[in-house]
């Protein structure tokens, strides 16, 4: 549960000039989360810190792990994992639900203005959502970064204004994070440029490692009950690609992103949060008619991220943002301006 006192913060970044508070450390109301991973038969604290070490907090994330799995992290007999695993998958209900449930389910969803409208359109109406990964690639300089900061500031908005009332978490991997665009950006619609910074929690991750063990840490932030909404990854693929670049090393480079992918996901749907990653592309030499570019990755990205968006320049400097793939929404394209205060739309 965010408590409403971290709401009240984010709406002060965003519209009036009362000092900030800074975030208070709340501890987890049991009662509030359900049942806990040390509620589970055969789980004592030692597993559950063993479990939380390997980045497991919540039921979800060990009802899908395999018994022989779980034994080998939490250091417990294999017939005590299955038995702790079906106890995980009976407490969550895990199953099928109806088409309207479903569709309930749904409208707790959040979504997170892009700062243009055209882009905004182009995702359904109102920007990015929660609960979904969504990736831009393109080539250097197409503006996946700037949209990233335009998003961390949108974030922070009331809900009636495009935003999630909500904090971002900016995970940037090549130290291309700059405070002073989002200042433009923050001043741009009228906000509070220090709140707004205040409100973006940014970790320079160094390698593919420690992009990964930082997804750990944000799980702690939300457990200690900082509103985030918003998680950024710019770059997605830069270390992985860095590190795993002989040819021999694909399949593990692959194999490493896709459990990056699914860790991701898992964080978004549990905690009701926004996922936008970058990701650079490369000359496909085997594609011989339109346009040679593909993103890297491939079918392992692809098929993670719920929507994906193509920017490239356009004319006079424009950009030109395509969705590609959605599950959703038809394949469009629009286009849209990167301007000194923020992203402005043009005619399409
Ligand atoms: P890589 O990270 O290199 O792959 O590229 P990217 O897609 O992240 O590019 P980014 O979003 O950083 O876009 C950079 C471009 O944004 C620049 O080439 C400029 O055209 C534009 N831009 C950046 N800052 C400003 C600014 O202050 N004013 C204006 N008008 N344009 C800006
Ligand atoms: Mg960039």
């Amino acid at each position: 549960m965010v408590a409403k006192k971290d709401i009240d913060e984010v709406k002060e970044a965003v519209s009036g000039d009362v000092e900030v508070v800074k975030p208070v450390k709340k501890k987890v109301v049991k009662e509030d989360k359900g049942p806990q991973l040390i509620d589970l038969p055969g789980v004592g604290p030692g597993a559950v810190a063993k479990l939380e070490a390997a980045g497991i907090y919540e039921l979800m994330g060990l009802a899908v792990l395999t018994p022989s799995a779980l034994s080998d992290m939490a250091g417990m007999s294999e017939s005590v994992a299955r038995k702790a695993i079906q106890a995980s998958r009976k407490m969550m209900d895990m199953g099928f639900v109806s088409g309207l449930e479903h569709e309930e389910k749904r409208k707790e969803l959040f979504n997170i203005t892009t700062g243009s409208k055209n882009v905004d359109n182009l995702l359904g109406g109102k920007g990015i959502q929660t609960k979904a990964i969504t990736e831009a690639f393109g080539a250097f300089g197409s503006g996946k970064t700037q949209l990233a900061l335009s998003l961390a500031v949108g974030v922070q908005l009331p809900l009636d204004q495009g935003g999630a009332n909500g904090k971002a978490v900016y995970i940037d991997t090549e130290g291309t994070f700059r405070p002073e665009r989002v200042r433009q950006f923050a001043e741009g619609i009228g906000a509070n440029a220090d709140k707004v910074l205040k409100n973006i929690l940014v970790a320079r991750a160094f390698n593919s490692d420690h992009q990964m063990l930082l997804l750990d840490r944000v799980a702690e932030l939300i457990k200690e009950g900082e509103p985030i909404r918003l998680m950024i990854i710019d770059s997605l693929t830069a270390h992985f690609r860095a590190e795993f670049s002989g040819r021999g090393m694909l399949a593990d480079r692959q194999q490493r992103l896709n459990r990056y992918l699914h860790n991701l996901m898992r964080i978004a749907e549990q905690n009701n949060l926004a996922v936008y990653v970058t990701n650079q592309v490369m000359s496909d030499p085997a594609q011989m008619f339109g346009d040679p570019t593909k993103a890297i990755g491939g079918n392992i990205v692809g098929h993670a991220c719920t929507y994906r968006m193509y920017l490239r320049r356009g004319k006079k400097d424009s950009r030109v943002c395509k969705l590609i793939d959605s599950p959703d929404l038809p394949d469009n394209e629009t286009v849209f301006m990167i301007e000194t205060d923020g992203l402005r739309d043009i005619d399409v």
